[in-house]
This record gives C-alpha cells, structure tokens and sequence, in this order.
C-alpha cells in the first residue's frame, strides 16, 4: 500500500526516558549502518518528539521494531499548520493512491473534536469510493498529532513492545529473583550497538535475560557466569525459547577465556552488592577487573553498555579513561526506591 521510499519517522518516547530513548536510537541507527541519519535527527525535549528524516521504509521497519523506549512510532505523512479535510485528502493521495482498499482511523487524543473526526472519516469514504471505514480493525490507520500549533499526520508502526513482554521473566522457565526484564535487557541489546551475526558477550549472564534478547536479534551469543546454577538455568531458557547461542558456560569475568580482540560488543548487568555474590573481590575490584578484560576481548571500535549503581558513577570515571575506553553516554534508570541503575556506554577508540 505504501508508495514512497523514504519517509521521515516520528518516535515519541515513553515520558521520563526521552534522553535514553534518543541514545537508544542512535546506537540502532548505527548497528543498521545508517550512521550518516544521525546527525539529521531532529528532537523536542518539551513536546516529546524525536524525528529521524528521510529513512528508507525497510530502516523505520528495523528501528520501530528494536527501539524499546517508546510508547509510539509513525511514518509520517505530512505536516500542516491546520488539519483540514483538504489536508488529508491530499495526503492520503500522496501516500496510498486513489483506488485503494483504505480503513482509517483517526487518533484524536491531543486536540481534535469528534465533530473534525466525524467530518474527516465521512470525507474519507466519499473520497475513496470503494474504501470503508473501520475504528476497530483498521488496516491503515492515521493518526493527527497537534505538536506546537502544527498537525502530524502518520501511519503506525509496529514496536517491539508487544514481542518483548512476552519473554519477560514470567513467562521463562528460570528466572531467580536478579532476573532482568526483557525491556531493559533490550534496550542494553541496543545501546551495545551489536549488529545481526556479530558477537555479542555477556560475562555476567545470569540467567541469560540480556543474550536472550541479543540472540533474538540475530546475534552469536557468549555469556559466562560464576554460578553453575545460573549457567545451567540460562541454557534452559535458552532451550525453552528454541534460541541458538554458541556458549554459555561457567567461568569468571575477572579473568575472561577468550583472546583479545575478538568480540564485537558487550552488554552486561554485574552484580550490585550487598544481596550480590561477589565470589571474593570487593565491588570496586571486580568492576574494574572486568572493565580491563571487556577492553581487551573488544574489537576496536567495540562497544560495551553496562549497568552499576548509580553511587559508583564518580569513582568509575577514572578507571574507565585509564583502561583506555570513550565515555560515549551515561544515564540514570530508577530501579526502586532504594536503587537507581546507572547505565554506561562506552566504546573503544
Ligand atoms: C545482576 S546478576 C545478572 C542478572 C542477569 N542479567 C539476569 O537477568 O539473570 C549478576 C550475575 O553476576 C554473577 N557473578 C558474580 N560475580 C561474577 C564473576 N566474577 N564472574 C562472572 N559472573 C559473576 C552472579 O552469579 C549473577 O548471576
């Protein structure tokens, strides 16, 4: 139904995560090779919205279905300063033709009287002689988006939220109590920049909840934990879901039995203290232990997202720029009242 190549992608970001929502984006960009879009993207911290200009329809169908911040993705089909039935008319030419099977649906949440949607929908069907109208199953739907005095019109994409809820922990066969959820484990999946049949390293991997979704997105899979029972519980899950990895097995992030340079990106989630079985370093020590050994498995140009207590961002500074490691970007992430996750990202130069 969709005729042009290229349309710009309107992403409107769950509230409170706008800043990660865009990282985020950018790091999918980057592992689709569509560098060059990045520094085009246009954002507006106080209306919500991120737009990427100009992507072709197959890289807005791979963004809208990996980002995972975001409670909307659209391509977006015009803009006016007033949102008219002329104004769609024209649009919906543009985009779909004239003889089209068309179902619309008109999302009207931010300004518009049912009065305008009424007029709009009964403009459509005489419009498109053969085209009928349905609120309920629409096959194409538009949506109108009142930002800044200015109307957006777009057609909604499919997000990954749908598919990602149903991995997360409870529906998984084994899944203890620091069991990751499968959005955040995405979302570390993303900002690790990993690419379709790369290798992707999880040295902390638990019960598999971060390489689950890197194995989901086409990746080859490591992960290594200190507990047997953890490493056992992971290959489980992985069993469960009919997912591939090329190895999950005990050993110790310390001391990482793989030589330099070999692995493509990483993305972690390491233990955070008190209730976390440290195997005899101290917190700071096996942070920084495993910091040295993820900078010498990584390719150059490699990345590595990973999570730490948000009381550890200072203390860490110093030992990443020693290791020799680029803070590419850092952000908070509230866990629960009493644990704020600080997620850091950052890239061999
Ligand atoms: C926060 S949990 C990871 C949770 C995991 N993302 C999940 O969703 O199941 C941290 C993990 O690090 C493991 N661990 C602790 N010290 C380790 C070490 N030195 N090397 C490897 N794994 C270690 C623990 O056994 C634990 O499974």
């Amino acid at each position: 139904l969709i005729i042009k190549n290229n349309y710009d992608l309107l992403i409107i970001p769950i509230n409170d995560y706008f800043s990660l929502a865009l990282e985020e984006t950018k790091a999918i960009l980057e592992s689709i090779n569509k560098t060059s879009l990045i520094s085009r993207i246009k954002f507006d911290f106080d209306s919500g919205i991120i737009i990427v200009p100009t992507i072709d329809l197959k890289s807005a169908l791979t963004l809208s279905e990996r980002v995972t911040l975001v409670k909307y993705v659209g391509l977006i089909l015009g803009y006016d300063s007033k949102t008219s039935m002329e104004t769609l008319k024209e649009l919906l030419e543009k985009n779909f033709g004239k003889d089209i099977l068309l179902s619309i649906s008109i999302d009207y949440h931010h300004s518009h009287s049912s009065t305008l949607v009424e007029q709009l929908l009964s403009f459509a069907t005489q419009y498109f002689p053969i085209s009928y109208v349905s609120l309920t199953h629409p096959i194409i739907q538009i949506k109108v988006h009142k930002i800044g005095g200015k109307s957006i019109f777009t057609a909604p994409l499919r997000t990954s939220r749908s598919d990602i809820i149903r991995h997360e922990p409870e529906f998984r066969p084994y899944a203890p109590s620091a069991t990751m959820d499968a959005v955040t484990s995405r979302l570390i999946v993303n900002l690790s920049r990993c690419r379709k049949n790369s290798l992707f390293l999880d040295p902390f991997s638990g019960s598999g909840s971060i390489l689950l979704e890197a194995a989901r997105l086409g990746c080859k899979v490591i992960g290594l934990d200190v507990s047997p029972r953890l490493v056992y519980g992971a290959r489980f899950n992985f069993e469960f879901f009919s997912c591939k990895y090329l190895d999950i097995f005990l050993g110790d992030a310390t001391k990482l039995p793989l030589r330099d340079e070999t692995v493509d990106s990483i993305g972690t989630d390491p233990p955070y203290g008190r209730s976390a079985i440290v195997y005899g370093h101290s917190l700071l020590e096996l942070y920084e232990k495993f910091l040295e050994e993820s900078y010498r498995v990584l390719r150059k140009h490699g990345y590595l997202c990973f999570c730490a207590p948000l009381g550890m961002k200072e203390t860490l500074s110093p030992i990443i720029r020693r290791i020799g490691f680029e803070i590419k970007s850092q952000h908070s992430m509230r866990v629960h009242k009493s644990l704020t996750r600080l997620i850091t990202v950052l890239f061999v130069p």
